[in-house]
């Protein structure tokens, strides 16, 4: 069997990655219907040869015969580590073993993660930013710190005489075809929403600032580390990314949002429900939004929620815990960004009433904000519950309008109650 070559990308930059097409989950989270590749590349410059990426370890072997056709190890002056991530990184300690002459360079949050893949004591390695630049001898190649795409650590490295990204995990897909080129491969649109969806989308604020950067280059090519190479239209896929990051409908209005959601069995927790509606709508500047999740899927409610200000979930308790699809929308959050959100639980139970600080706590594991303490009513709500959740959507709308109540403590009310 011949071995596997390396695919030329431009000239005198080659594609030395490598296909995993029976691969059907990535990361235990991820759907791969049809496998991935981990694309490493080779730049061949006059003074040096320098290596972007290196593969996932179980597919080394791979990655170095395609390395192998296109350069001698005593030739690779340049590592470049766009991502530490194993299936970026697998083959590295192997690849510094054959290649020890050569410089590694990483971003800065890289570091750590760096020490514990390659537990060398005289590790050495150049930390570089935007801005930073190494010369090969006619390709030069520029570093453009792109954090938490999808890591800290993650960084894209341009290379100015061709016009080539190499963006790490960024506009990547899980697609193994291969054909390889964008032009040539099956459609794999689906894929690459998909892992956007899943990986890029919880730090939309990050690929914005990333896409400050990658815009105004002339791009002429965009190699991720998962996927086609992108050569035909590579653009297109940066202004996807845009609209992708980009808030979904623009509201209207500069009100600041809050979303009550409810389920309910006897239209207890649905009173509450609507109270804390009517409390937070007696301040002005507060979009308020009631939804039944007995009625929807989460897909729409995570749309909403991720362009939300403030969520308010209302559940009943049964056997001692909140209901199944309040739990499903919750756990639905992790692809969104919903950290410093204002978070509030109600509800209406009948025996111990777990529900309501059970999601409070997991609204804190989730880094929102839960400043008002939730309200509890023991099968159907009193006029005073209910004026309790009246006054808890008032206090949520208080917080998000920035008009929060000072409290007033009396030193002497506080002297009395310390000696009580
Ligand atoms: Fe493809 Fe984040 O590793």
């Amino acid at each position: 069997m011949s071995q596997p070559c390396a695919i030329e990308i431009a000239p005198d930059t080659h594609w030395i990655g490598a296909l995993d097409p029976g691969l059907r989950e990535f990361d235990i989270i991820l759907r791969t219907a049809n496998g991935t590749t981990y694309n490493a590349y080779c730049v061949r410059g006059s003074e040096g040869v320098a290596v972007i990426d290196t593969v996932k370890a179980s597919h080394a072997g791979e990655f170095f015969a395609r390395l192998e056709s296109v350069c001698c190890y005593d030739e690779i002056t340049t590592i470049v580590l766009n991502h530490l991530e194993p299936d970026h990184t697998g083959a590295l300690p192997e690849l510094m073993r054959r290649a020890p002459q050569a410089k590694l360079y990483i971003s800065g949050k890289a570091q750590l993660m760096l020490k514990a893949l390659v537990k060398h004591d005289d590790l050495t390695y150049t930390i570089v930013n935007t801005g930073d630049f190494i010369e090969l001898g006619g390709r030069t190649l520029h570093f453009l710190n792109t954090p938490f795409l999808h890591w800290p650590d993650t960084q894209c490295t341009w290379l100015e005489q061709q016009g080539i990204l190499f963006s790490g995990d960024v506009f990547g897909c899980h697609f193994c075809d291969a054909r390889l080129f964008n032009d040539q491969v099956g459609d794999f649109r689906f894929s690459f929403e998909y892992y956007y969806a899943h990986i890029m989308r919880p730090f939309r604020e990050h690929v914005l600032d990333a896409l400050n950067l990658i815009e105004p280059l002339p791009l002429k090519l965009l190699a991720p580390a998962h996927g086609p190479v992108l050569r035909d239209a590579p653009k297109s896929y940066v202004q996807r990314y845009r609209q992708l990051a980009s808030p979904l409908l623009h509201s209207g209005t500069n009100n600041k949002s809050l979303l009550v959601f409810y389920i309910s069995s006897y239209g207890n927790t649905q009173r509450m429900a609507e109270a804390v509606r009517e409390g937070a709508e007696t301040l002005h500047g507060v979009r308020v939004s009631l939804y039944d999740l007995q009625s929807g899927g989460d897909l729409p409610f995570v749309d909403l929620i991720e362009e939300a200000d403030g969520l308010a979930f209302g559940s009943p308790t049964i056997n001692g815990d909140a209901v199944k699809p309040l739990w499903d929308l919750l756990s639905s959050l992790a692809v969104i960004k919903v950290r410093d959100k204002l978070g509030a639980a109600f509800g209406s139970y009948g025996w111990s009433g777990e529900a309501v600080n059970m999601i409070e706590d997991r609204l804190r594991g989730l880094k929102l904000r839960v400043p008002v303490k939730g309200v509890r009513a023991r099968l159907i709500p009193t006029e005073a519950e209910l004026a309790a959740c009246h006054d808890l959507g008032r206090q949520l709308a208080q917080h998000l309008s920035g008009c929060v109540e000072r409290k007033i403590i009396s030193m002497s009310e506080l002297l009395s109650s310390s000696h009580a």
